[in-house]
């Protein structure tokens, strides 16, 4: 894809952080924008700054949990525009601690949230950018906790692990169709993120919730630094969208560490 110029652009979880970057980002380059998030004064005031750039948006209120709630999403975003070409499944939250303190409600949370919301993305709007026969890419957000494991950050990484996974097999399945798909994989971004509980529906709350403990390393990158590497991506057809330098030595040693299972193995 190489001009945002009047395609559609949906983002999830667009009313903060990496998502409204990404939606001000998409209309500064004049696509119209279907922002979905759970926030709707946030999304509403990221909808007013995109509407101040010239381009046309439409707010869904939208649980990505809930199947039929992003489905609805679909439906709107179709009748408002016709078509979808740049979906971004975004929304994502975090829980802190050890797997060993980790609740069933955490793991409902955290996984219906990051991984469930991407489901869903993929169920209720691959369908249809099919159908339409355009060009299109799917953005996955996972994170650099998708690629290497921290301690205390157990659920998390199962979540964004899948999303990676997921966006692979996703980009060889949908190649046929030109619909090109990305994973993101951030370190720290400055965001809201650690304020993750603020979204946590009331049925899942713990109380015993850990305080967001893990300092990750290496810089946070402002948001909308991301999501410019997000639209180089998009347009130059990138798979990973990995954001920070310092990934590359926790990268490299986790793949030598592969490597040596097989390496030792034969020497043995
Ligand atoms: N900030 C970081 O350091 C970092 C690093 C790696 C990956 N990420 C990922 O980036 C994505 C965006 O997070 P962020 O950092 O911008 O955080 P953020 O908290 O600023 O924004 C997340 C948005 O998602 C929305 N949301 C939460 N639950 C939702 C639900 N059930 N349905 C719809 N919307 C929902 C929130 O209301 C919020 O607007 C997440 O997937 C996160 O895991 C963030």
């Amino acid at each position: 894809m190489d001009s945002f110029k009047d395609k559609v652009a949906v983002v999830t979880g667009g009313g903060s952080g990496i998502g409204r970057a990404l939606a001000l980002s998409l209309a500064r380059e004049g696509a119209r924008l279907v922002l979905a998030d759970l926030d709707e004064p946030a999304m509403d005031g990221v909808a007013r700054q995109a509407r101040e750039q010239g381009v046309e948006t439409l707010t869904v209120r939208t649980d990505v949990t809930e199947l039929a709630q992003v489905q609805a999403l679909a439906e709107r975003a179709w009748k408002a525009f016709g078509a979808v070409h740049v979906l971004c499944n975004n929304a994502g939250v975090a829980a802190w601690g050890g797997l060993d303190k980790a609740t069933h409600r955490d793991w409902q949370w955290v996984l219906g949230v990051n991984l469930w919301g991407v489901i869903h993305g993929i169920e209720a709007f691959v369908p249809r950018m099919i159908t339409g026969g355009q060009r299109g890419h799917i953005v996955n957000t996972a994170s650099m906790a998708g690629l290497i494991a921290s301690q205390g950050l157990g659920v998390y990484n199962t979540s964004k692990y899948a999303v990676v996974g997921l966006s692979e097999t996703l980009a060889k399945d949908l190649k046929p169709y030109g619909i090109g798909v990305s994973v993101l994989c951030p370190m720290g971004v400055e965001t809201r993120i650690r304020e993750s509980e603020r979204s946590r529906p009331a049925a899942l709350r713990n109380e015993a919730a850990a305080e967001p403990a893990v300092e990750l390393i290496g810089r946070y990158l402002a948001p909308e630094t991301v999501a410019g590497m997000v639209l180089d991506a998009i347009r130059r057809g990138e798979l990973y969208v990995i954001t920070h330098d310092e990934g590359l030595e926790p990268l490299r040693r986790r793949f030598e560490r592969m490597q040596q299972s097989i390496l030792s193995r034969r020497k043995a």
